[in-house]
């Protein structure tokens, strides 16, 4: 903390890294600029000054105050929000250090409440019940809709109601496997709302890995809905979840009832496979039932939801949020990285089946009285054509995304107006400096800041993330830590590293959305997270710091590749190729190398229409060699039409991986593959 402080004063009060750069000198005192000057990019003065953090010093001293004293600073924010009972003395309470007990993360504990309450009814309450809370916007042009707060409410109360009638009890869990259609919030919310917990299962998951989170935390009841389509594609989810419930029943996971949501557009009712009484309509039951429903008041630290994600072993871990902490988090940070306005209309491209679409298409958002758009999966081209048609004013996806949009070309974004944009975000991999400057230039215009989030599963909320207006931008960080935030840079052996360095990021003390364990499963919790580096969270990124205080996320530790003793990361190596005229994606993976220890192997996937020549392979080594150093140039250029992806647009390395090192045997299971020929098309390729 005094280091970090002392970090952030020493900018403050201009020392070193900063005196070299004027306007931040300038901006600490109170007078924004928009300008762009040795890669800092400022907010301009117009966007400053309407901004809820206006300037640096205001961060500073926000930021100051909350790790200070986190018990007031919390709690005043907390106030904020709807609590039927005010918490007890103590505001929280934690152990982070294995070396002194079990770790143990409370917040707000005795405090009573409940999150659907906060996200809906106090909207209701407070004359907002006729404002959009959700659009949605589906496959094809022509297929929308929208719910109000009122109507949102009443829907959930429908739901609740139902759910409460089939034994659905507070604690228990209820597994949700959806795609991205309104009833996935609504669903979430239900569950919140009589205190279920509920675990929502990505709608791309095969039975198998259903089945493995259905045996894990054996609900009684699953959502589900008959079927998706994804283009032109027709997905048959009930299939998928037959198979699944066959398999956790086998296991003695057996579940009540099948709540199937008919949707009309990809699968009748008469194709759809059905087993009598298990399975049940949800029109058929759900609308019969009385429009509000009582809430379900729940401690601050009762568990809201569990949501699986992989580690790097072992079966899937069920990270596990609690109410109270999750709900100040998530809404604050929501308000304060996005700089939310009441008159702001917000997309998410995130599908809640991700944590994304917990915190930041659900929870955050509702909480802020917010009007968002629900994606459901309109082709990358519709993007800004949706961004018009709904006046979006901040618009959150990922870098995976930015960088496929702009291999498509500018004029797919230039054709559309964009001019109800402000705020653009970024999450889930760092994002390359080139990538990053399309976003901001092209996208936005260069008028609209951009919120690179660093967080995780695990985080609950935004751990590292620029507040648009108050600091100035470097293309590719994610700038300064939100408050209460405490991250710190060890070393090999656990020591903290000050001021401009690399190594590994941990975060010192909790913040209210930690995740409290792993769903049955504590020791792993403390194995996998806090006895890394103990004393501290181990986040399992990689990080450096510079100069200037900014934090620069580096990728997953393992995805670092060790060349000749070189520590070098592969989103490094990624961001100099991706900087190269000709190179629209890359991704790098170590090999094997009989001198180096390891090689570097890069996929390459060119602009449209750039033929693969020696030239442009040599050239492109050249481009690392002279962006990092000759030590990271890379051994092998493979050439890519194509990345294996999942369907939330994450690079599958396990499968390069396995690729590069021609263990074409071992490629595992590519079945949750956004397009499984593109593995095809990289074999056919690996000696080219
Ligand atoms: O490596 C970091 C990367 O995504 C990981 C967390 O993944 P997940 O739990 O699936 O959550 C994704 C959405 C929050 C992190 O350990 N990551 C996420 N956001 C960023 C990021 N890396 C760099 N910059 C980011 N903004």
């Amino acid at each position: 903390t005094e280091n970090h402080l002392r970090h952030m004063e020493s900018l403050a009060t201009l020392p070193s890294g900063a005196r070299k750069i004027p306007q931040l000198n300038a901006m600490i005192l109170g007078e924004a600029m928009a300008s762009e000057e040795n890669d800092l990019v400022y907010p301009s003065e117009e966007f400053s000054l309407q901004a809820h953090v206006p300037r640096p010093a205001k961060y500073l001293e926000m930021y100051k105050r909350s790790v200070e004293d986190p018990a007031g600073f919390w709690s005043d924010i907390a106030s904020e929000f709807y609590w039927e009972q005010k918490w007890g003395q103590q505001v929280y309470s934690e152990n982070l250090d294995v070396r002194k007990g079990t770790v143990n993360i409370e917040w707000f504990k005795g405090g009573i409440t409940n999150i659907c309450y906060n996200c809906l009814d106090r909207n209701v309450e407070s004359g907002n019940g006729d404002k959009v809370a959700l659009y949605w916007e589906g496959n094809d042009p022509g297929f929308d809709g929208s719910l109000t707060y009122k109507q949102l409410l009443a829907q959930v109360c429908q739901l609740a109601n139902y759910l409460k009638d089939v034994g659905v009890k507070k604690g228990d869990a209820v597994v949700i496997y959806l795609p991205m259609l309104m009833e996935l919030p609504i669903a979430m919310l239900a569950c919140a709302r009589i205190g279920a917990v509920h675990s929502v299962v990505f709608a791309g998951f095969s039975a198998e890995s259903l089945a493995q989170r259905i045996m894990d935390c054996k609900p009684k009841v699953v959502l589900t809905s008959n079927a998706v389509r994804r283009g032109a594609k027709v997905i048959g989810l009930k299939d998928i979840v037959d198979a699944a419930l066959l398999e956790s029943a086998k296991n003695g996971a057996s579940v009540d009832i099948c709540l199937t949501y008919e949707n009309k557009s990809a699968m009748t009712r008469e194709s759809t496979n059905w087993k009598e009484r298990r399975d049940i309509w949800w029109q058929d039951v759900v609308p019969k039932y009385p429009a509000t429903c009582d809430v379900e008041w729940v401690d601050a630290e009762d568990p809201l939801f569990l949501l699986y994600t992989s580690g790097s072993t072992g079966k899937p871990k069920g990270v596990l949020h609690t109410t109270g902490g999750y709900m100040v988090y998530t809404g604050t940070t929501f308000k304060y990285a996005f700089d939310y306005k009441p008159s702001d209309v917000y997309w998410c491209t995130a599908d809640c089946g991700w944590i994304t679409g917990h915190s930041y298409v659900t929870y955050g958002p509702l909480l802020n009285g917010a009007t968002c758009l629900a994606p459901t999966y309109p082709a990358a081209g519709r993007c800004w054509e949706i961004v018009d048609k709904y006046k979006v004013t901040i618009f959150y996806t990922a870098p995976t995304l930015v960088r496929s949009l702009m291999r498509a070309g500018d004029e797919y974004v230039t054709r559309y107006s964009r001019k109800s944009l402000r705020v653009l975000g970024s999450v889930g991999e760092p994002i390359n400096p080139s990538a990053w400057r399309w976003f901001f230039n092209v996208v936005g215009e260069s008028r609209c800041p951009i919120s690179d989030t660093w967080w995780q599963t695990e985080t609950g909320g935004f751990m590292i993330t620029p507040l648009p207006g108050a600091w100035p931008q470097k293309p590719g960080s994610a700038t300064y830590p939100f408050f209460g935030v405490q991250p710190v840079i060890v070393d090999e052996k656990g020591n903290e590293i000050e001021g401009e360095c690399s190594g590994y990021l941990c975060i010192k003390h909790s913040w209210p959305s930690a995740f409290r364990t792993l769903y049955g499963d504590h020791e792993r919790y403390e194995t996998t997270y806090f006895k890394p580096f103990p004393g501290y969270y181990f986040t399992g990124d990689g990080c450096s710091r510079d100069n200037d205080g900014y934090y620069w996320l580096t990728g997953r530790v393992d995805d670092v590749i060790n060349v000749s003793g070189h520590r070098i990361g592969t989103a490094e190596v990624e961001s100099a190729l991706v900087s190269h005229p000709q190179c629209a994606e890359a991704a790098v993976v170590g090999v094997e190398h009989e001198v180096k220890g390891q090689g570097i192997y890069v996929f390459v996937t060119l602009v449209e229409g750039v033929p693969c020549t020696e030239e442009l392979r040599k050239s492109l080594i050249q481009t690392v060699r002279s962006q990092i150093g000759a030590f990271a140039a890379p051994d092998k250029i493979h050439w890519a039409p194509g990345l294996p992806k999942t369907r939330s647009g994450k690079i599958m390395r396990r499968i390069l991986r396995k690729i590069a090192s021609r263990q074409l045997g071992e490629l595992g299971d590519t079945s949750t593959l956004a397009d499984p020929s593109v593995v095809d098309q990289l074999i056919a390729l690996a000696d080219v």
